[in-house]
């Protein structure tokens, strides 16, 4: 493919090596070493919560399963969870001892709202233990009216905020980022947990330590889902770089915005490009996303169908019930990830949004 969907740019090595020689000097590898510890400040300070109000675990998918644990609901019930996600948001579910019960998402925001799931609590979806909702490609959530959800109805939610590092705005009930190297904000393999309540956050980490107590008794069943010192250095490079990382890709997500202006029906989610993300999905109307990603491959322009048909459709997921999904089905019918990296050229921009275009009229 001569024009790749994406090409991740972490840190490289002369930013990360200084990091290193402090590993190499403090001889401390994982287990909460000086560099988690640092990177979790400045993850902290960022989102402007305090230092215990923050977990940093293994990776995002491990992250909302402890996330959900440390919540309390009890295996075997249900977790309400958009249909239009990707399938770790289900995966992390069935690991914390839930089932995932699909719900659709509001047209606009491409998301679970407490509305529609207020709506399947009073259409009779019982014995809901947990409510998961997505923050799609970093788009924000209205994380108070879930706060007020979880409060009115004692039902816990938590929210899967992977792509969000730059647009969550911590609320008080939990999120969770993914630190992945597709995501903007990219060390390899990362998660954090960001929670105001310092108590349920310890028992994050908790889980994420063998279930560990100070005197190194294993209270309940856990797992090992710590970060490591060599990941806390790329975290902490990739502080150093931030701001040029993240408005370059704002830039270029408004540089996709304001070309596809000159194409008739290519539209993007409200507020793209108002936060870094890695991702440009369109949605491309009548021309339907598979005959426009035939097209895009035939003219060597690689295209993604992020979440395919909608994370319900996966076949690990083939058990769980759902309610009706008409929102879903139009997404994934008409929205398609396009080229998104940081040396794509306004030149490169267009030929994708023509050759799109051609395919509405093939
Ligand atoms: C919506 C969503 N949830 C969860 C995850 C899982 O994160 P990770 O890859 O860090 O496990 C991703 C990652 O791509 C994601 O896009």
């Amino acid at each position: 493919m001569s024009v790749p969907v994406m090409r991740p740019r972490l840190p490289d090595a002369e930013a990360i090596l200084p990091y290193l020689r402090q590993i190499d000097a403090a001889r401390w590898y994982s287990n909460d070493g000086p560099l988690v510890q640092r990177l979790s400040s400045r993850i902290a300070a960022h989102f402007s919560v305090a230092e215990d109000e923050v977990a940093l675990v293994a990776n995002g998918t491990v992250g909302l399963t402890l996330g959900l644990r440390a919540t309390g609901a009890a295996a075997g019930g249900r977790c309400l969870v958009p249909a239009w996600s990707f399938s770790a948001t289900a995966h992390a579910i069935l690991g914390a001892g839930l089932v995932p019960y699909f719900l659709d998402v509001e047209p606009t925001s491409w998301s679970l709202t407490p509305q529609i799931a207020r709506q399947a609590l009073a259409d009779g979806v019982s014995e809901v233990a947990a409510v998961m909702p997505v923050m799609p490609f970093g788009r924000p959530l209205d994380l108070a009216a879930w706060d007020a959800f979880s409060d009115e109805t004692g039902i816990p939610v938590v929210v899967d905020a992977a792509a969000g590092f730059d647009s969550l705005m911590p609320a008080q009930g939990p999120t969770v980022l993914s630190l992945h190297a597709t995501k903007a904000f990219g060390v390899g393999e990362g998660g954090v947990v960001i929670c105001r309540d310092a108590n349920y956050v310890g028992d994050v980490r908790r889980l994420a330590n063998f279930g560990f107590t100070a005197d190194r008794q294993s209270a309940v069943p856990a797992t090992n889902a710590k970060m490591s010192e060599y990941t806390g250095a790329v975290g902490l490079a990739r502080f150093d770089t931030w701001p040029t990382v993240r408005d370059t890709s704002r830039a270029l997500a408004k540089r996709y915005i304001a070309a596809a202006a000159n194409f008739a029906d290519i539209q993007f989610m409200p507020g793209y490009g108002d936060w870094a993300t890695s991702t440009c999905v369109a949605m491309l109307g009548e021309r339907g996303a598979a005959a426009a990603a035939h097209c895009l491959a035939q003219n060597g322009i690689e295209s993604r169908r992020w979440w395919g048909d909608g994370c319900y459709q996966q076949p690990a997921f083939a058990d769980c019930q759902s309610g009706p999904l008409p929102m879903t089905e139009m997404l994934s019918a008409v929205a398609l990830g396009l080229p998104f990296y940081p040396e794509l050229d306004d030149v490169t921009i267009n030929r994708v949004l023509e050759t799109v275009c051609v395919a509405g009229e093939g």
